[in-house]
């Protein structure tokens, strides 16, 4: 069963009229890396590195869910991804890292990515996660706060 066949329905119908939510499908490739236009650079992906990275994520769906809500038009206009993360500590506990929240910019402001979240916080809460966390720029920590996470600390990174 897909992982978006069981969300509550509270999650679907707050959707505006004619929006679906499911599972990243092999064809959204041009339009889900132009919604991600908005977060980052995306890069020139050739149809053969988005066929092979799509494969792997396909073959490792206990660990990745990437999500995309369509429009009336049944267009890519938001997406977003959940990571599990399998530890040792906590009784070998399980983290959700929540990753690349995008909605498109004429499309923003309709609670896409407030129901992108509450879709993936409800795909790690099933997975067994004991937390989910993100990192996230202070301009967003606003739009975090309403979706219910709390600040937690401070996030460092190296880029090679
Ligand atoms: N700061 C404070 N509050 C905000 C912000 C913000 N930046 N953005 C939205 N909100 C509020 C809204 O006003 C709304 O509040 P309300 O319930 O009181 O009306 C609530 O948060 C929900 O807002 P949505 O309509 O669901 O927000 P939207 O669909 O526009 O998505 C998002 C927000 C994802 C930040 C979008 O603007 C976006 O794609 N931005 C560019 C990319 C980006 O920064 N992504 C997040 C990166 S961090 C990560 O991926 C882990």
């Amino acid at each position: 069963m897909s992982k978006t066949a069981s969300l509550p329905s509270e999650i679907t119908t707050a959707l505006p009229p004619g929006y679906t939510i499911r599972e990243l499908q092999k064809k959204d490739k041009a339009e889900v890396l132009e919604v991600l236009t908005v977060l980052t650079t995306v890069g020139d992906i050739s149809n053969a590195a988005w066929d092979e990275r799509f494969e792997y994520i396909s073959k490792h769906d206990d660990t990745y869910t990437i999500l995309c809500i369509l429009d009336d038009k049944g267009r890519v206009c938001a997406t977003g991804s959940l990571i599990v993360e399998r530890k040792f500590i906590r009784n070998c506990g399980l983290v959700g890292h929540i990753e690349d929240i995008a909605v498109a910019r004429d499309q923003q402001g309709k609670k896409l990515g407030l129901r992108m979240i509450n879709a993936l916080d409800y795909i790690a809460e099933k997975a067994g996660c004991y937390k989910s966390i993100l990192d996230c720029s202070e301009s967003n920590r606003g739009f975090y706060e309403k979706c219910g996470f709390k600040f937690a600390g401070i996030e460092m990174a190296r880029y090679y």
